[in-house]
């Protein structure tokens, strides 16, 4: 017998459950904690590890993450020959392509500005321009930063995309690695950071990127809490060099009350919502991955663990 089991929302769980019943009763798919047999657990599904669960499943081969993400899963805790699968499915993709959508064209159209005029009850405007006049870059051009760069070239927007390897893409001018870095940030008007959190990017936005930036430009961070300096973000927008910052992520989450991002004029804060794993699609996904799995063929998004992505 070999068995799948899933951890997490219960809700998720129990779906997935009838799901596989469906079309891969071939596979016991357990709830935890209703785990059963440990010794048939090859497959994991999680959005975080719990330590004393992995150390008592010795026939563990897969762990899959529930998100697109794997810095939140200790990796630490698994045995090396463990690997590990992140999620690519389309409500992610999706969600995450609105969400990029939405948050430069409101930094493009000055929202968090008009938000306090409102409050203030104010009305003053500023210049429009229109977006085939403004560059947004994106760090990061894996799954998620191709994706909304196709949305944003079809908004009209002018893009840029970096990455470590570089790489081609239709309509956006793209570099490569930290000897680019400097020309790319040079042009960036709104930047999206869609890197995944690894030793190397964490804190990469700080006050060193900021001031490679036009004077006035924008941040919207839809990765990870941890990229960000949060102090340098605040001097940023203090001195004008930054105008306005988006962000979906922050650590700790939820960020402590009383936070200066809660209340802060030109940041707008939302709660981890800008690509969200959908039970009914990533469901396909995951037996995809699991049937490829049992036939011994690659999985799409295996983490290459050393590097952390
Ligand atoms: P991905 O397909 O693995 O792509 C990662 C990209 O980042 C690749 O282009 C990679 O470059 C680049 N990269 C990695 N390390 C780098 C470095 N040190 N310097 C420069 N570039 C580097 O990841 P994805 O699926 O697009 O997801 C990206 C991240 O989005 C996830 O890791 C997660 O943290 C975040 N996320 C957030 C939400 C949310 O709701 N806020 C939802 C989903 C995902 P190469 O191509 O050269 O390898
Ligand atoms: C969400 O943050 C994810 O990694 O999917």
């Amino acid at each position: 017998m070999t068995a799948i089991l899933h951890t997490g929302d219960p809700a998720r769980g129990a779906l997935w459950q009838a799901v596989f019943a469906e079309q891969m009763p071939e596979m016991d798919f357990r709830c935890w904690p209703e785990i059963g047999n440990a010794e048939e657990i090859r497959y994991l599904i999680a959005w975080t590890l719990d330590p004393e669960l992995v150390a008592a499943l010795d026939n563990l081969e897969v762990v899959f993450s529930i998100g697109a993400g794997v810095d939140q899963l200790d990796l630490s805790c698994l045995p090396p020959h463990v690997r590990v699968v992140r999620m690519i499915e389309s409500g992610i993709t999706t969600t995450m392509v609105e969400y990029v959508s939405m948050a430069a064209l409101m930094l493009h159209r000055d929202m968090p500005f008009y938000a306090t005029e409102q409050r203030e009850s104010r009305w003053s405007h500023r210049d429009v321009k229109f977006c085939s006049e403004r560059t947004v870059g994106v760090m990061g051009l894996g799954e998620l930063g191709r994706a909304s760069l196709a949305r944003l070239n079809r908004l009209g927007f002018r893009t840029i995309g970096w990455s470590r390897s570089g790489g081609a893409i239709e309509g956006t001018r793209c570099y490569g690695g930290s000897g680019q870095l400097g020309d790319f940030l040079a042009d960036c008007e709104i930047l999206v950071c869609l890197l995944p959190l690894t030793d190397e990017t964490r804190g990469v936005l700080s006050r060193d990127l900021f001031d490679r930036m036009p004077m006035g430009a924008s941040l919207i961070n839809v990765a990870r809490g941890g990229h960000l300096v949060e102090q340098d973000l605040l001097d940023a927008l203090d001195r004008g060099q930054l105008r306005y910052a988006m962000l979906d992520v922050a650590d700790p989450e939820p960020l402590p009350e009383g936070h200066p991002f809660y209340s802060h004029p030109a940041i707008v804060l939302t709660p981890h919502i800008a690509g969200v794993t959908r039970k009914d699609t990533a469901v396909h996904s995951l037996i995809a991955n699991v049937r490829r799995a049992l036939a011994g063929e690659p999985f799409e998004g295996e983490v290459d663990r050393s590097r952390g992505y």
